[in-house]
């Protein structure tokens, strides 16, 4: 793909249903009792991984629209053993999920995935499900897909996580449904929390205490229909193309603005971005905003500690603005982009310096020298969604053109990302 400069960004856009939301709706419904009716689900391939492997097992999805689909749950015990490997492709979100659900099984499953999911870590999630009872074998002790999986009653556990990982918790409140006693889970600081809240929605009682959440087994889950927001992680793409690009102005409409998922708005109002939330509402336990951009003059800023979390998928369009900011942006605290869909470090710091940028590589983040006129050039996805979009971005303000190789990985979260951009664009 090709992204030439643009003269700036305007009008009014709906980005598509939140990707880690519409992978909850698929398994929380599919577990509930009766029919479920998801709306906004983002039909990209990530969450179309989840929904067949569901459908392997047994369970009923049928698919109106795109955005629009029935699943009919089973409950905690009704699905079937799956008589093929489950695919879970490019997702570490069905992949870890699933894995809590396959554990409190009472079958014999595989769960596989694409090159990059196959060298991502499993371990932590199989090491508690180990602990909990669960059967599970796989390369590397038990740590990379493909994971073989027979499952069994499971026993609740107390466990302090030692990562912030919503796929992890995830995973856990899941195999604790199946358990036979409460399971607590004590979080380092806190990741995104659509589980809790979905799970919440669909009637289950959880105790929660800052960073520790206690969810007790065999609690009968109530068929609910869902509205999925817009994925506020895909609004970020546009939220930085407007405030770098001169005369912007934006409205995205309908998108999730749970706390625990936008840090990247308070870093972005730190750096002077001029940004509002208007509309402000709660769908399906979620709260859900309009948001309003205009092309602002950005200083530096440092980024760590709890905070990282919950931007950590936004990190890949916050060093776009940093490239664009007053001095610079230094971004700590942010060891797990390594093990990503790929190292997102190093993908950064490798194709932005290829098209002008100046970025230095930390350990655990990246230390971003701002206020740089990119010149373009040729620069490659690495097979990551979140890069290809941070650089198509990037491109908007270069001096010639930048060329992305690989760049049809956006289907992962965003099918047509190229196509609402274009829609945004007004060109010189
Ligand atoms: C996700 C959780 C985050 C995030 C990922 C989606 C989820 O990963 O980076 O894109 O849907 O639970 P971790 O659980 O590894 O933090």
């Amino acid at each position: 793909m090709k992204v030439f400069p643009v003269k700036r960004l305007q009008g009014e856009l709906k980005v598509p249903g939140d990707k880690s939301i519409s992978h909850r709706a698929l398994i929380i419904s599919s577990l509930a009792c009766g029919k479920c009716n998801i709306s906004g689900f983002l039909p990209s391939e990530d969450c179309l991984h989840t929904l067949n492997c569901l459908r392997q097992m047994g369970v009923k999805i049928n698919i109106y629209s795109p955005t629009d689909v029935d699943v009919v749950g089973v409950g905690l015990h009704g699905f079937q053993e799956p008589n093929s490997p489950l695919e879970a492709g490019n997702s570490g979100t069905t992949a870890r999920l699933l894995l809590g659900l396959l554990a409190g099984q009472n079958f014999f499953s595989i769960l596989t995935g694409d090159d990059s999911l196959s060298k991502r870590p499993m371990g932590r999630v199989v090491k508690p499900l180990q602990k909990m009872g669960a059967n599970i074998w796989g390369r590397q002790n038990d740590s990379m897909l493909p994971l073989a999986v027979r499952g069994n009653k499971l026993q609740g556990i107390t466990y302090d996580l030692p990562v912030a990982s919503a796929q992890l918790k995830s995973a856990l409140l899941l195999a604790g449904l199946l358990a036979d006693s409460p399971t607590t889970l004590t979080e380092p600081s806190n990741s995104r929390d659509h589980t809790e809240r979905m799970l919440r929605y669909f009637g289950v009682q959880l105790k929660k205490d800052n960073h520790t959440i206690t969810i007790v087994p065999e609690q009968v889950i109530k068929a609910r229909n869902i509205i999925v927001p817009g994925d506020f992680s895909s609004a970020a793409f546009f939220v930085v193309g407007a405030l770098i690009t001169p005369d912007s102005e934006l409205i995205i409409r309908n998108v999730g603005v749970n706390p625990t998922r936008t840090g990247l708005l308070h870093v972005l109002q730190q750096m002077g971005a001029k940004i509002s939330l208007f509309n402000k509402r709660m769908i399906c336990g979620e709260p859900v905003a309009d948001i309003h951009i205009v092309h602002s003059k950005l200083k530096g800023a440092t980024v760590e500690g709890q905070i990282v979390p919950t931007l950590i998928d936004e990190i890949p369009a916050l060093v776009i603005a940093a490239l664009h900011a007053d001095g610079e942006t230094i971004i700590r605290d942010a060891t797990e982009l390594r093990v990503k869909e790929t190292d997102r470090i190093a993908a950064l710091v490798s194709e932005l310096n290829k098209i002008g940028g100046l970025i230095t590589e930390l350990p655990d983040g990246l230390i971003i020298h701002g206020s740089q006129q990119l010149a373009g050039g040729s620069c490659e996805s690495w097979h990551d969604h979140r890069i290809a979009m941070a650089l198509a971005i990037a491109g908007l303000n270069v001096k010639d053109k930048i060329s992305i190789k690989n760049s049809d990985c956006v289907a992962i979260s965003y099918p047509n990302f190229f196509e609402d951009l274009a829609s945004i664009s007004i060109t010189k």
